[in-house]
C-alpha cells in the first residue's frame, strides 16, 4: 500500500482525488500490485460536505511527519508555499509530483538535485502541455536524439480565445470569461494572455532538451492582448492563422527560445490545432518531425498526467530516475536580435512597405495596410521598421 498526500484541492488536486479513487484497480495493476490512496489532502478551505472529510488537514506537519506517506502531490501552483513544502518533502525522503510549471521551471535545478541526493523523485510531466505526454518522452522515448526544435501550442486559455475570435468573431473578454469559466485560466489571466505560463514551459522544455537550465527571464515573451480582428482577417487572407507559440531552436548547445503570436500558414500541423488543445512539435536529429497533441488544460486531463507521474513514482519508490538538467556556466542564450523569419506587418502608413524590397503585399482597410515581409533577421527587421505599427512574426512552413 502507497499512501499519497494531495496539497492544494482546486481544480487538479479534486481531479486526481477523483481519478486515484474511480481507478484503483487499474492503478493498482500498473504499479504491479501497490494499491495507491490518498491519505491527506492539505487546503486551508473546509470541504465539510467531501466523501472523506477526515483526510483534511491545514497543517502541512501532518504530512511530512507521517512516515507512511511516500508521495506528495503539490498542485498548489505559485512559487509560496510550494517550494518550502516541495523541498521539505524531498529532504524527509519523499517523492514529490507537481503540475507546477511556475516552480518547476524557478527551482526544478535545485529540486531534481535534492530528489537524487535523497533518492526519491521529483516528476513534474503535468508541468507543459496538461495531460499530453510530453517530458517523458523528450526525457526517454526521444533520449537517442539531440533535439534542434520544439515549436508549442502550449497554453490552453490563449489558444481557446484565438479560435473563438477567428471562428466566431468573438472578442477577446468574453472568449477569455468563458475559458476562466471551463476551468482552463490561470488565477490571474495575466499570465495567460501576456504569455508567461507559455514561457515557463518553453523554458521547462528547452532545459530537457538542451540538458542546461534555461532561465525564463532569458526567453522574450510577448501575448495576445494587442491582437486585433483585422490582423485575423489579413491573416485569413494570407492563408494563415494566429496562434501563440513557445519556441525553442537548438544548436551546437546554443539555445534560441521566444514566445510570441505567430502567423502559421494553413497547411502547417501546427495550424489546426484549435480550442482549448496543445500542441508540441519537436524535431530530433534521428526521428525528424514528432507532434504531440492533446488536451493542455481542464481537471481530468491535468490530472491524468499527475498521477501517471504517481504510478511511476510507486514503481521507483527509492530509485532516482535522473530528470535532470544543469546550471550552465557559460552563457549559451542565442542574442534573439540575430535570429531571422518572415514578418506580418500591419502599418499606419501605405509607405512602410516600401522599405522593405519583396514584401507581399495584403491590402488594408481603416488606415492600416498589411503585408508580408521576406525572411530578414530581428535587428534589421526592426532597423526598416522603425515602429510604424505593429507586427507578428510568421512561423516558416
Ligand atoms: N492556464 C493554463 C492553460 C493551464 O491555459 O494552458 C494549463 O497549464
Amino acid at each position: 500500500m502507497i499512501k499519497a498526500a494531495i496539497l492544494g484541492y482546486g481544480v487538479v488536486g479534486y481531479g486526481v482525488y477523483e481519478i486515484i479513487r474511480k481507478n484503483e484497480q487499474s492503478i493498482t495493476r500498473k504499479t504491479g500490485g501497490n494499491t495507491i490512496t490518498v491519505k491527506h489532502i492539505l487546503d486551508l478551505r473546509d470541504f465539510p460536505d467531501h466523501e472523506q472529510p477526515e483526510l483534511f488537514t491545514k497543517n502541512y506537519d501532518d504530512i511530512l511527519n507521517d512516515p507512511e506517506v511516500s508521495i506528495v502531490v503539490e498542485v498548489m501552483g505559485g512559487l509560496k508555499p510550494a517550494y518550502e513544502y516541495s523541498k521539505a518533502a524531498l529532504l524527509a525522503g519523499k517523492n514529490v509530483i507537481t503540475s507546477n510549471k511556475e516552480l518547476v521551471a524557478e527551482y526544478g535545478t535545485e529540486l531534481m538535485a535534492l530528489a537524487k541526493e535523497n533518492n526519491v523523485n521529483y516528476l513534474f510531466e503535468a508541468s507543459v502541455g496538461g495531460g499530453i505526454p510530453i517530458i517523458r518522452p523528450l526525457n526517454q522515448c526521444l533520449a537517442a536524439n539531440e533535439i534542434e526544435e520544439i515549436y508549442g501550442i502550449l497554453n490552453g486559455t490563449t489558444n481557446y480565445i484565438l479560435t473563438k475570435m477567428v471562428a466566431e468573431g468573438a472578442d477577446f473578454a468574453s472568449a477569455l470569461s468563458e475559458a476562466q469559466r471551463l476551468g482552463y485560466a490561470e488565477r490571474n489571466p495575466e499570465a495567460d494572455v501576456e504569455g508567461y505560463d507559455a514561457c515557463r514551459k518553453i523554458a521547462i522544455l528547452a532545459s530537457l532538451a538542451s540538458g542546461k537550465y534555461v532561465n525564463w527571464r532569458n526567453v522574450p515573451t510577448e501575448g495576445i492582448t494587442k491582437i486585433t480582428k483585422s490582423d485575423v482577417k489579413f491573416a485569413e487572407k494570407y492563408h494563415a492563422v494566429i496562434k501563440l507559440v513557445g519556441m525553442a531552436k537548438i544548436n551546437d548547445g546554443k539555445v534560441y527560445s521566444r514566445v510570441c503570436p505567430m502567423v502559421i500558414p494553413s497547411g502547417h500541423q501546427l495550424s489546426e490545432v484549435n480550442d482549448v488543445f496543445n500542441a508540441i512539435l519537436v524535431k530530433g536529429d534521428s526521428i525528424g518531425d514528432v507532434m504531440f497533441y492533446g488536451r493542455g488544460a481542464g481537471k481530468l486531463p491535468t490530472a491524468s498526467a499527475v498521477v501517471a507521474d504517481v504510478i511511476d513514482a510507486a514503481k521507483h519508490i527509492h530509485i532516482n530516475k535522473l530528470i535532470t538538467w544543469k546550471a550552465a556556466k557559460e552563457d549559451f542564450m542565442i542574442d534573439p536580435e540575430t535570429a531571422s523569419c518572415q514578418y506580418f506587418v500591419r502599418a499606419n502608413a501605405e509607405n512602410v512597405i516600401d522599405s522593405f524590397p519583396g514584401a507581399e503585399n495584403l491590402g488594408g482597410e481603416n488606415g492600416e495596410w498589411f503585408f508580408v515581409t521576406q525572411d530578414m533577421t530581428e535587428a534589421d527587421f526592426k532597423a526598416a521598421f522603425a515602429g510604424r505599427g505593429a507586427y507578428i512574426r510568421v512561423l516558416e512552413a
